[in-house]
């Protein structure tokens, strides 16, 4: 009964809502899509906090909040930064430009970010504007010489 009645309901708002409603649409299927490449890409496993200790259980409130766990090596300490405070420094068409030439240190894979489609970063941009700004920066990089405050990992 329930599908019956849906069916004519959604054609009606199909032909109201235009343009409009079928951009807003794509719009939300872009940034589920970026959604599915950071998990799948990895970024949950550094840019969000606990993520990989606890089996990808961090709710999705902190994904991407960036972590002050650090990577200590002979390029220094790293921490991976924190992206939806990072993304609102960025229009969408900046983000692609800076995402397709980005070098970072160790362990951020910088060149994935390079290979990437030009529709699968526009995707993942939008999923951190959808996302919005949470936490706090994450801590500053260390030069080699200076021992970080625990905790962290070392290389080699
Ligand atoms: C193995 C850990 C790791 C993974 C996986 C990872 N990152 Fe990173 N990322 C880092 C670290 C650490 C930094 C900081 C590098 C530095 O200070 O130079 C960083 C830096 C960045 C930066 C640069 C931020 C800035 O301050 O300019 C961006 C953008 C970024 N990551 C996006 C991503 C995206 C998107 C993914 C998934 C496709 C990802 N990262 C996967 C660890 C990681």
């Amino acid at each position: 009964m329930k599908a019956l009645i849906r069916v004519p309901i959604l054609a009606l708002v199909g032909l109201m809502g235009g343009n409009l409603a079928v951009g807003a649409e794509v719009d939300t299927a872009s940034a589920e899509h970026g959604k599915y490449l950071v998990m799948i890409a990895g970024c949950n496993d550094c840019h969000t906090p606990a993520y990989s200790i606890n089996g990808g259980q961090t709710p999705e409130a902190q994904w991407l909040t960036g972590e002050a766990f650090g990577w200590h090596g002979p390029w220094g300490t790293t921490y991976a930064t924190n992206l939806r405070l990072q993304v609102r420094h960025f229009t969408e068409e900046q983000w692609v430009v800076y995402a397709k030439t980005l070098k970072a240190r160790p362990p951020m894979p910088w060149f994935g970010l390079n290979n990437m489609h030009e529709a699968d970063l526009r995707s993942i941009y939008r999923y951190l504007v959808q996302l919005g700004p949470a936490g706090k920066e994450a801590p500053a990089y260390l030069p080699p010489e200076q021992k970080p405050p625990a905790p962290y990992a070392v290389f080699p």
